[in-house]
């Protein structure tokens, strides 16, 4: 097997206690999207958006890497043709171990300038009145791709998807583009597919799917792809 692209969601840092979105109790089930994930909800309310990103951040900062986590690391360390992209913000892969992982929808440890563009880490609890360390302007923001926006590093993920032999998708819901639609993308230039959830995602869209926590179920996974 020669390629392999995986691309994790929120399922994969569940059992280290940050919420998913979309299952019950999810963030999107007790926040309002637009108001703090788009950038018109920042221009509206920066105030009210970088309180849920310290929020989000300090859950991060303080949860740790798991069973999951680790296993992705170790073959990540043992097959250099593996590509790792997440959907997640969190930095718990890379806390587990694994190294160039591409952040597609950003990263809750980076800080951004809304005015130059500037990137920087960000200190623990942003506030609207920081001011950028380049430009001095109080238009710091998360370096988070919000809903409307392109997310980063699209050609590397779209090299990696034509080049692959296997697609794995590892606890995502699958309803969020473009990432949803890398399953197909892979497919199409001929990658074997594979799921593994909690819940299946989509009867059908996966050649293979294994059922079980990210905890488990990836763990038992790598072992079986390094074992071959
Ligand atoms: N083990 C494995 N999978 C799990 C677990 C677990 N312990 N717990 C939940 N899951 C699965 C759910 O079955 C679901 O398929 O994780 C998935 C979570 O789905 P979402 O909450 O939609 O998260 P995600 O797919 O990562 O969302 C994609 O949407 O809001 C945007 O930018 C945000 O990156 C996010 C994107």
């Amino acid at each position: 097997m020669a390629g392999v692209v995986i691309l994790t969601g929120a399922g994969v840092s569940a059992e280290s206690g940050l919420g998913t979105f979309r299952d019950v109790g999810g963030l999107w089930t007790r926040y309002d999207l637009t108001e703090v994930a788009t950038p018109e909800g920042f221009a509206r309310n920066p105030a009210l958006v970088h309180d849920f990103y310290n929020a989000r951040r300090a859950n991060a900062l303080d949860a740790a890497p798991n069973a999951a986590h680790l296993a992705l690391a170790r073959l990540l360390d043992a097959r250099p043709d593996v590509t790792l992209v997440t959907q997640n913000i969190d930095d718990l892969h890379e806390r587990g171990g694994a190294r160039a992982v591409i952040h597609m929808h950003g990263q809750i440890t980076r800080a951004r300038c809304a005015a130059c563009d500037h990137r920087w880490d960000a200190p623990r609890v942003m506030d609207r009145s920081d001011a950028c360390p380049a430009c001095a302007r109080p238009a710091t923001r998360p370096d988070i791709v919000w809903f409307g926006e392109m997310p980063y590093h699209m050609d590397r993920i779209a090299d990696a998807l034509a080049a692959c032999d296997l697609f794995v998708a590892i606890g995502t819901s699958g309803e969020v583009y473009p990432a949803a639609g890398f399953v197909e993308e892979a497919a199409a230039f001929g990658a074997e597919t594979l799921e593994i959830n909690l819940e299946p995602s989509a009867p059908g869209r996966f050649d293979r799917v294994i059922q079980g926590p990210a905890t488990e179920a990836v763990p038992a996974w790598v072992a079986e792809v390094l074992a071959t």
